[in-house]
């Protein structure tokens, strides 16, 4: 079965976070269900300077006001299709934020371009491919599955990674998407007067997916739905919810690159050495006490301003912290602050790197996830892979993947991290609290790091129930 994957983001192509990772990795997980995947990403920069044996297999004169041509490819091991857009999609870096930090204001015209040509492809009308069905990521992608409702073609399923980013914007571009009238109606894109994309391809998809069992109940209530849960509530029939796997290829400690030293779940006081390398990267003082680690956005959804809040406190306690990442200029600037006031306790990386993330997972201690929403996280799942014991907010994915260290689940022998609700500073308080308790207690504590480093964490699930879902639709 050929399926068709549509998405603005791919590892290891380009990256701003989870999507890429699971678009990433599923071509090679759905291989031994029977499914065949190629995926059709933008010509962006990062992705025109890898693609290899490309072969134009049409050509656009005027694409959303320039000339484009699609091309099918090899790009770093993966099967591609690329929409060479110069006008849309040659412009390095972040591929939805221009350099001073705000959308682009052409993205409309972009994810309207990619969607369209997806369904001309898996429509069968771009050279000899076709779609058994075609598979859209989030927003960007969401119009695929207006356009083929529109003109026919293949089933479609969308997968919400995020409800938050829903593409919504004026209903003067609705002239330009090159649909029927009707299509700007309540039942198809219109949302509030707006033209919404992902609320379009919502209503018109065959099978709606999101990426964990709990976020599929949340986006289905006015606190978690984000003003489309209406919508997804009518729909329920079709809206499912399968948890991210890992690449264990790429997410692997006993062969990761990025770590000093591998190890396994037999030699873990091996990690030692990488803990150390943890206190060089991030400037902090050496010593055997607790160091927390947080990979993250620094947004409000992650819970960072909360977290930032409680930087002096945390210090006091004893602990340390490594953190990797970037995001709001307020927050980014707290947790600076924080380590300017704290040298040697708190280590703050304000930028994108992928190997120094893999460090963090191998040597820190705890992956720290507060956050107030996470339709799956997939940190906390790295972190379960490389014994660096994930504290999490009890939300969506987070909820789903993690076992808490409470008396029944520690008595019981199953716990692997620590969850914690509401999110609020008193309860992180306490929970970062339980964690210095906990890792006060060594075997108890490598009891956990191990049945972490045990636990599921692959596609072989997941990637089962979407090959079903590929042949139910
Ligand atoms: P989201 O997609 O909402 O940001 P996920 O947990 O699903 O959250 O995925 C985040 C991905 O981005 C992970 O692969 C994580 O390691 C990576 N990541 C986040 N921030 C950074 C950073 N500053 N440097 C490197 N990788 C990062
Ligand atoms: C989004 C979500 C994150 C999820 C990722 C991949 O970025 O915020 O929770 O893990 O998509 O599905």
């Amino acid at each position: 079965m050929q399926v068709l994957s549509v998405t603005s983001e791919l590892y290891p192509l380009i990256k701003t976070g989870g999507l890429a990772d699971v678009t990433g990795a599923l071509p090679e997980a759905l291989k031994p269900h029977g499914i065949t995947m190629k995926t059709l990403v933008p010509g962006y920069p990062a992705v025109m300077n890898v693609l290899e044996k490309a072969e134009t297999i049409k050509s656009f004169a005027n694409l959303f006001g320039g000339a484009a041509k699609l091309l099918s490819g090899k790009a770093k091991g993966l099967d591609v299709f690329v929409l060479d857009a110069p006008h849309l999609y040659n412009r390095v870096g972040n591929p939805y934020l221009g350099g001073d930090g705000k959308d682009w204001p052409d993205n409309p015209q972009r994810f309207a371009a990619l969607s369209q040509v997806a369904a001309l492809l898996a429509r069968g009308e771009c050279g000899n491919y076709k779609a058994d069905v075609l598979h859209a990521h989030d927003w960007q992608a969401a119009l695929a599955p207006v356009y083929l409702h529109y003109s026919g073609g293949p089933k479609t399923i969308l997968t919400v990674h995020n409800i938050a980013f829903q593409g919504q914007f004026s209903p003067a571009i609705f002239s330009q998407l090159g649909l029927p009238p009707q299509a700007f109606n309540v039942n198809a894109l219109e949302f509030y007067g707006n033209v919404g994309f992902l609320k379009g391809g919502l209503a018109l998809a065959n099978a709606i997916t999101t990426v964990s069992p709990t976020y599929a109940q949340e986006i289905c209530t006015s606190e978690y739905g984000m003003g489309l849960e209406g919508l997804l509530r009518a729909r329920r029939n079709v809206l499912f919810g399968f948890v991210n796997g890992i690449d264990a290829d790429v997410w692997n400690p006993q062969t990761d690159k990025a770590l000093p030293t591998n190890y396994t779940v037999k030699n873990l006081e091996a990690r030692a050495a990488n803990k150390r390398a943890i206190e060089k990267s991030f400037k902090l003082e050496p010593g055997d006490g607790i160091i927390h680690g947080v990979v993250s956005r620094l947004t409000w959804q992650k819970g960072m301003d909360i977290f930032a809040g409680l930087l002096d406190w945390l210090v006091g306690s004893g602990a340390r912290l490594a953190l990797i990442g970037t995001g709001e200029s307020a927050i980014e600037q707290a947790v600076m602050a924080a380590a300017w006031r704290h040298p040697g306790r708190i280590g703050v990386v304000a930028a994108y790197d992928e190997n120094l993330s893999h460090l963090v997972q191998g040597g820190c201690d705890t992956m720290l996830v507060p956050s107030r929403f996470e339709p799956c996280g997939l940190t906390q799942l790295y972190g379960l892979r490389y014994g660096c014991v994930p504290i999490v907010a009890r939300t969506g994915g987070l909820a789903d993947t993690i076992i808490d260290a409470n008396d029944a689940g520690l008595s019981a022998g199953v716990a692997t991290g620590l969850q914690f609700t509401p999110v609020d500073q008193p309860s992180l308080q306490n929970v970062l609290s339980r964690a210095a308790k906990l890792f006060g207690n060594k075997p108890q504590w490598q009891n956990m790091q191990k049945r972490g480093m045990a636990s599921d964490v692959s596609w072989d699930h997941s990637a089962k129930a979407y090959a079903e879902l590929y042949k139910t639709v």
